[in-house]
């Protein structure tokens, strides 16, 4: 598929994602989501794509946000769309992604910018980077997921100051407050994190799936994430991943998934 708003490299198992409007320091418009969705989709058919980074084109932004220019005269129904909309094609849908995805935030995250490394699986931020949840500044309230995930990673506290003061904070920051795992070198963002998609590509990925499905399942209303690991970790016993990881563990070789 052609894409005016990102650009994909696949090489092998890895995918790697650039959200690619440098110039507008790759806010992320209408079209620019819906590529997004239709891209993680397209990769995670691929059953040769086993974990795909997402980074920002430049060296400036990860994703300054979601474009104000596109909403700065909406009404109440408009604006709920927007998010609703938002959430369940972008932010929702990358968290429940089968494959990991590894937000790379090479600069500005901001806005629906952080909140799309939130909704990624986890995140490694390079010493450049600044985060922040700014809506309140411009009258509104983070609208894709920001106001639940951020607790969740920061705490409650943190959340609320981060997003009261709608300030930004350092990647040194970040890492203290449990936000990203790893702070690096802006130059060695990438290679730090194709290291990290190289080890996670060893183990199964059907394993892996289910461990993302289990762990969501904790931050899910209603669903108790104990029952969902039990039904994931029984699934696992019907896999060939199962049997190639038992099976090469007895014969004390490396397992070939
Ligand atoms: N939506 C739309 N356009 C955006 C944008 C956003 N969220 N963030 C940046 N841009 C555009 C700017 O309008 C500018 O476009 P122009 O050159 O056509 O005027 C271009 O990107 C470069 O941004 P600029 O503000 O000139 O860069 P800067 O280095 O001076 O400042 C930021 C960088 C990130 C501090 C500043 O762009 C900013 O505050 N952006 C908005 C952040 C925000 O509030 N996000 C949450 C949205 S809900």
């Amino acid at each position: 598929m052609n894409y005016e708003n990102i650009l994909i490299e696949v090489d092998a198992y890895l995918a790697t994602v650039f959200i690619n409007r440098p110039k507008k320091l790759n806010a992320l418009n209408k079209e620019t989501i819906a590529e997004l969705h239709n891209a993680f989709a397209e990769l995670e058919a691929d059953e040769e794509v086993r974990v795909i980074i997402l980074t920002g084109s430049g060296d400036k932004a990860f994703v300054a946000g979601a474009d104000i220019s596109e909403f700065a005269d909406f009404n109440v129904s408009q604006g709920s769309e927007l998010a609703r909309k938002g959430q369940e094609l972008l932010f929702d849908f990358v968290e429940n992604m089968s494959i990991p995805v590894i937000a790379a935030v090479n600069g500005f995250a901001l806005g629906g910018g952080l909140e799309l490394a939130m909704a990624s699986h986890f995140r490694v931020a390079s010493n450049n980077a600044k985060m922040g949840l700014p809506e309140v500044s411009l009258g509104v309230i983070p609208g894709y997921g920001g106001t639940q995930r951020l607790p969740q990673l920061v705490g409650k506290g943190k959340a609320m100051e981060m997003i009261m003061t709608a300030g930004m904070i350092t990647a040194q920051e970040a890492k203290n407050y449990g936000l990203v795992n790893y702070v690096v070198p802006q130059e060695e963002l990438l290679v730090f994190c194709e290291k990290l998609a190289d080890k996670i590509s060893n183990n199964s990925s059907t394993a892996i799936s289910a461990a993302i499905k289990a762990i969501n399942a904790n931050f899910k209303d209603g669903v108790n994430g104990f029952e969902v690991e039990i039904n994931e970790f029984g699934n696992c016993f019907d896999t060939e991943d199962f049997e190639e990881g038992t099976t090469a563990f007895l014969e004390k070789r490396k397992p070939d998934f």
